[in-house]
């Protein structure tokens, strides 16, 4: 088996990740081997690389947090939980970029059948944090705006999705006009580019409705103009830091306009949260993903042994969607 690992954390992620080939290993008690099926490269995951994250796993590690893989073999006493064959989500933190990977069978969550499992792998992150981001901060009701930045994300593209289903407006900021028109196909109720004139185009293209939630996953400058966009008393959700920046924003919005700040990180609503909520919300976008209700776009994928070109693709601006890791299994 394949494994992408580090041994050191550096500003370069691609520097820092490599390959290393190891030996089956005999499965003992309740432990699977599976088959990795697909794994994304999240944002998270380079920063992971570079250090920079909110939490860091001990070095060396193997790299890459959710994926889904294929039940290969089965242990000892690995019980009915699964069987081989089984499409299941991976346990978070795995080390995912892998062509297998050995869990205990309890911790798989069996995923439906005849689904796109590219699809499946990016479940765990990135569509729960657009589903809470939307419900979490303000009461919305049909018909309400919502505005957001790095609209062409990963979760960009779901909120833009989840929002038009839960009857939302989004007014999406992008840094790029190309992106415009696959965001509408989205959903998107507009598109706009970033920059200093950003509420004046906003307050133009929604008839200058109220805007009570802004959602930024950039920071610096672009945390500004989004507050700019917000009614009295609105809201703003930093949950990202594209730009590596510090989010700016004026005291004449914080004074003069009464807007509040505040951070999502998903890790913390897991701590938080019930098993109940946890079951209830993965239900629902499992169900919307298999069914192909909710979609992310896919850029590129590559073999393990790709690894640095993978990582330094994922690193890179300008993408169309996700760079993925999907081992050639022969
Ligand atoms: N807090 C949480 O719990 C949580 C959970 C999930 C994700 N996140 C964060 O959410 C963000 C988006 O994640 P993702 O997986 O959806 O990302 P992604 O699909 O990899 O997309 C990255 C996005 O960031 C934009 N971008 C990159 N550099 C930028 C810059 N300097 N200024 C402005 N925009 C820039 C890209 O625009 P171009 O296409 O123009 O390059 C693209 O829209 C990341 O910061 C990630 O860490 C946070």
């Amino acid at each position: 088996m394949i494994r992408a690992r580090y041994e050191r954390r550096g500003p370069v992620p691609q520097d820092v990740i490599e390959t290393v080939e190891m030996d089956e290993p005999a499965l003992t008690g309740e432990e699977v081997l599976l088959e990795v099926l697909s794994a994304p490269i999240n944002p998270s995951d380079l920063l992971t690389l570079t250090g920079d994250y909110g939490v860091l796993p001990p070095l060396p590690s193997f790299a890459g947090n959710e994926g889904v893989g294929r039940v290969a073999k089965l242990g000892p006493e690995a019980g009915n939980a699964v069987r081989q064959g089984q499409t299941v989500l991976l346990p978070v933190g795995i080390g995912t970029w892998s062509s297998h990977v050995v869990a205990r069978a309890s911790r798989l969550v069996p995923l439906p059948e005849n689904a796109d499992p590219m699809q499946l792998s990016m479940i765990t992150v990135n569509p729960p944090t657009a589903s809470l981001l939307l419900s979490e901060f303000v009461h919305l009701e049909p018909g309400d705006w919502v505005i957001q930045n790095a609209a062409n994300s990963g979760v960009g593209g779901y909120l833009v999705q989840l929002a038009r289903k839960r009857g939302l407006r989004t007014v999406n900021v992008v840094r790029r006009q190309e992106v415009a028109e696959e965001l509408k196909d989205m959903g998107a109720d507009c598109v706009i580019v970033d920059g200093d004139a950003l509420a004046d185009h906003v307050r133009e293209a929604t008839g200058g409705a109220d805007i009570r939630l802004a959602i930024d996953a950039v920071g610096g400058q672009a945390t500004d103009h989004l507050a700019d966009c917000l009614a009295e008393g609105g809201t703003l959700v930093n949950y990202g830091l594209m730009s590596g920046e510090a989010c700016h924003i004026s005291p004449k919005s914080l004074v003069f306009r009464d807007i509040t700040v505040k951070g999502f990180w998903l890790a913390r609503w897991f701590r938080a949260a019930d098993r109940e909520r946890q079951r209830a919300l993965y239900g629902d976008l499992t169900r919307m993903i298999a069914g192909g209700e909710l979609r992310a776009r896919v850029d590129s994928s590559y073999d393990v042994n790709q690894i640095k070109q993978a990582v330094a693709a994922a690193a890179a601006g300008g993408r169309n969607g996700k760079v993925l890791i999907v081992p050639h299994h022969g």
